[in-house]
């Protein structure tokens, strides 16, 4: 931060892993005031070492983006801290695998109350603290599976779809009062979402489901890719720090060639040929191994 103004004030929800403990991280080191909240505060450790490690300072706040009522009490401790928000990332999220029919409704439900509902409950909140001084960012953290869709993610898929649909529209209607709507669409990065914190159907591993064999294939394609993935996660707090110093950003944002290249497929080949490719990649040996 160059000038003597105040630094901008910045809330983060879903800091404890990946890209929230990153975006936190990077932009308390560039002197941003940061409000980093997560849903469960005994996991702070990793963010508080990560942010030691670079010399920095975070104002750590409980916030469950499911629960209104921690919502309210995180939003209403920051008014009263700094007055107003400057930058809203709504990152928070999780992806739940499985074929619809292995799918409840409840596993459904709660992937949008999470990815989309979650977004909006705390979008409501926050757009209060903005408006008044006619300025402000929400960056809406999406991914390639909101512009794509691929077999075992329709969950996921529509939750990431919803929230682009309801960032495009809310774009058009917070422009009145100088608010700024952004996504951020990253491709496969290797984080907890994957791991300690993926979610699969209830029937997915059950051998009498229909899908059994097929689940079980796409779960080793998906996983060996995500090993095989070496980017550095860094990159999407980057991409976060430049959108928000830009004076005019793009609506979209990818942060990694892979993620680039699926956007410009699914846009550009005809949908026939594009979901030919994604049935021949993901299906590829599923014959020979099952
Ligand atoms: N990694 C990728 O390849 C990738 C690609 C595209 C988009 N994304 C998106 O990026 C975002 C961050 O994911 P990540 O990859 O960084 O995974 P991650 O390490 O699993 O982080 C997800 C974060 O969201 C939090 N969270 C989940 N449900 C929450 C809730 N109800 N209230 C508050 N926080 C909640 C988790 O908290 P807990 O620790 O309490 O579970 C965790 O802090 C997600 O929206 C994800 O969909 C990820």
């Amino acid at each position: 931060m160059s000038d003597l103004s105040p630094p901008p004030v910045v809330l983060i929800t879903g800091c404890s892993s990946g890209f929230g403990l990153l975006i936190a991280a990077r932009l308390s080191s560039k002197g941003y005031q940061v409000i980093a909240t997560m849903r469960n505060l005994t996991k702070e450790n990793a963010l508080i070492s990560e942010v030691n490690r670079r010399q920095a300072k975070v104002d750590i706040l409980q916030m469950d983006v499911t629960d209104k009522g921690s919502i309210a009490r995180a939003v209403s401790q920051m008014a009263g801290r700094y007055g107003h928000i400057d930058v809203l990332v709504n990152n928070a999220g999780y992806g739940v695998g499985g074929f619809f029919e292995d799918l409840t409704d409840e596993e459904i439900r709660q992937q949008m109350e999470t990815n989309f509902f979650g977004v909006q409950n705390v979008t409501r909140a926050v757009i209060p603290l903005m408006r008044p001084r006619k300025k402000g960012k929400i960056i809406n953290v999406s991914s390639v599976a909101g512009f794509s869709t691929s077999p075992a993610f329709g969950a996921y898929n529509a939750s990431k779809w919803a929230l682009e649909a309801f960032s495009e529209s809310l774009r058009y209607e917070l422009k009145f009062f100088g608010i700024d709507v952004l996504l951020v669409e990253p491709g496969t990065y290797k984080t907890k979402v994957f791991y300690e914190n993926a979610r699969y159907a209830k029937g997915f591993d059950n051998p009498q489901s229909p899908y059994y064999s097929l689940s079980q294939h796409l779960r080793k394609k998906v996983m060996a890719y995500v090993e095989d993935s070496h980017k550095d996660t860094e990159e999407v707090a980057v991409l976060v720090e430049k959108l928000i110093k830009a004076k005019n950003p793009p609506f979209r944002n990818i942060p990694d060639l892979e993620g680039q290249i699926v956007y410009i497929l699914r846009r550009c080949l005809p949908f026939r040929v594009y979901s030919w490719m994604i049935r021949t990649m993901l299906l590829k040996g599923f014959k020979r191994s099952s």
